[in-house]
């Protein structure tokens, strides 16, 4: 069917939103060094995540996915991936008892530097400079130097990805998440809510159900499951360069793997099937997704589907759809009747975050809360009329308490967007508004396993 790939036969495609770094030694020098780092992650680390994503597609299982829009060399401390994987694990273990299965939890993190950007240029107070394209490749400042292109930050992304890696491990397996100990981060949140009575009933069955299993012995100690996660990482594979570099031959199934994440994606603007994005991701082992925005059809996602999974398996492919509040309808049932039909097995997500940017009045990059709860509310109608599974949701949040989006319990007004505005790139729901969402999520796959609908009450 599709010629023979390589881990760089993707070069001889065309490719969209790629860097010109003006100096080709250098690039290739670091390419080189790269080459010979240890991978990130291990091959059988990527298959364990893509056999926890089949049992999503089966509608055993939940994927959480979330984290930074852009990861950040100057915001880079332990506390911001601490405070990140805590707000994930809370969200987790809400989204766990609301829909009654296990939640595959995959963070933006530990690699996701690189940014797609609309325009190549930015303009400025008639300024006209190269867009920022993420840590990895240029500067944010915007000073003609910063905007360079500079491969050396290749090994910056690297290193700074194999420290945050080795961090999220250590909190993933070394007792940070123990489970009584996530319920307890919660009690802040659910206490001091103008209108937490709705969550904290939530929180304090789930509290009630982890006191019933220590009654009946089950601890962090004698349990593993208890006091230890999975937690998988991921980002866009669009430096293609970088990705090929941590690209390697796995010795257990002779079969390439990125080593870069245990999952990657494909971004709106580079899901081509005919260009060098596919070309790359369709060769490597590891779970892909694929964002779907308004500008896909069924028919081309089908053909993207097949060129990416053409043994149809089960866990390698996640559709990562993106719409914006409003438009879930008009697009998604179309796309599940083709994919459906035609027996593809995917896990269908919603980001819910990149098809509701809008500007505030006072001229900054937001998004409304109520318009991101609609299009994860849109979603799940749509999967239940079409009688097939919402298996996840995809976010981008931070554990800081940043007022970047609109909205939520605790209202962010546009007034307040200056207060604490980090973002390198989109705007990202903070700790609070997060867990909020998981909340009302959770009350949503509550409600789809209960009578079969979903709840018809807006937040
Ligand atoms: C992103 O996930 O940060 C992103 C750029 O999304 P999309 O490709 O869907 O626009
Ligand atoms: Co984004």
């Amino acid at each position: 069917m599709s010629k023979t790939w390589t881990p760089e036969s993707w070069r001889s495609k065309p490719i969209r939103q790629v860097p010109t770094y003006p100096d080709e030694a250098v690039l290739n020098s670091v390419e080189e060094d790269l080459k010979n780092f240890p991978p990130l992650v291990f091959a059988g680390e990527a298959r364990n995540l893509k056999k926890q994503l089949a049992k999503v597609v089966e509608g055993k299982a939940f994927l959480l996915q979330g984290g930074d829009c852009a990861e950040s060399f100057t915001e880079f401390h332990p506390n911001n991936i601490r405070d990140t994987f805590k707000v994930l694990l809370q969200m987790a273990v809400v989204l766990t008892y609301g829909g009654n299965r296990p939640v595959v939890k995959v963070g933006r993190l530990a690699g996701q530097f690189a940014k797609p950007r609309s325009s190549d240029t930015e303009t400025v107070d008639g300024v006209e400079l190269p867009s920022y394209r993420g840590d990895i490749i240029n500067g944010f400042d915007f000073d003609e130097e910063s905007r360079v292109p500079d491969p050396r930050r290749m090994l910056t992304a690297y290193s700074q990805a194999a420290s945050t890696l080795n961090l999220l491990r250590a909190f993933a397996q070394g007792g940070y998440a123990d489970l009584h100990q996530v319920q307890q981060w919660n009690m802040g949140f659910v206490a001091s809510k103008p209108q937490g009575a709705r969550y904290r009933e939530m929180a304090e069955r789930i509290q009630d159900a982890l006191a019933f299993m220590e009654s009946c012995g089950v601890t962090a100690e004698n349990t593993p499951q208890m006091g230890k996660t999975d937690f998988f990482t991921s980002h866009e594979a669009l430096l293609l360069r970088y990705e090929q570099a941590l690209t390697r031959v796995d010795s257990t199934s002779g079969e390439y793997y990125d080593t870069s994440a245990h999952m990657l994606w494909i971004g709106d603007r580079t899901r081509d099937p005919d260009e060098a994005h596919v070309e790359f991701l369709r060769g490597v082992g590891n779970p892909i997704g694929v964002k779907a925005g308004p500008s896909q059809d069924p028919d081309t996602l089908l053909r993207l589907i097949d060129k990416l999974n053409p043994e149809n398996d089960p866990g390698r492919l996640t559709v990562i759809c993106r719409f914006g509040a409003g438009n879930v309808d008009k697009h998604l049932p179309a796309m599940i009747r083709k994919i459906e039909q035609e027996g593809r097995k995917v896990v269908w997500s919603c980001d819910p975050m990149h098809g509701n940017t809008i500007k505030s009045s006072t001229g900054y990059k937001t998004r409304p809360f109520d318009r991101i709860l609609s299009e994860v509310r849109e979603f799940f109608e749509v999967h239940n009329a079409e009688g097939t599974h919402a298996g996840g949701v995809h976010f981008e949040m931070t554990g800081q308490d940043v007022t970047e989006c609109l909205g939520g319990a605790f209202e962010v007004t546009e007034e307040r967007l200056s207060d604490r505005y980090h973002t390198a790139c989109d705007p990202r729901l903070n700790a609070n508004q997060a867990l909020e969402l998981a909340f009302l999520i959770a009350e949503m796959l509550k409600n789809e396993r209960g009578d079969g609908r979903v709840a018809a009450t807006a937040s």
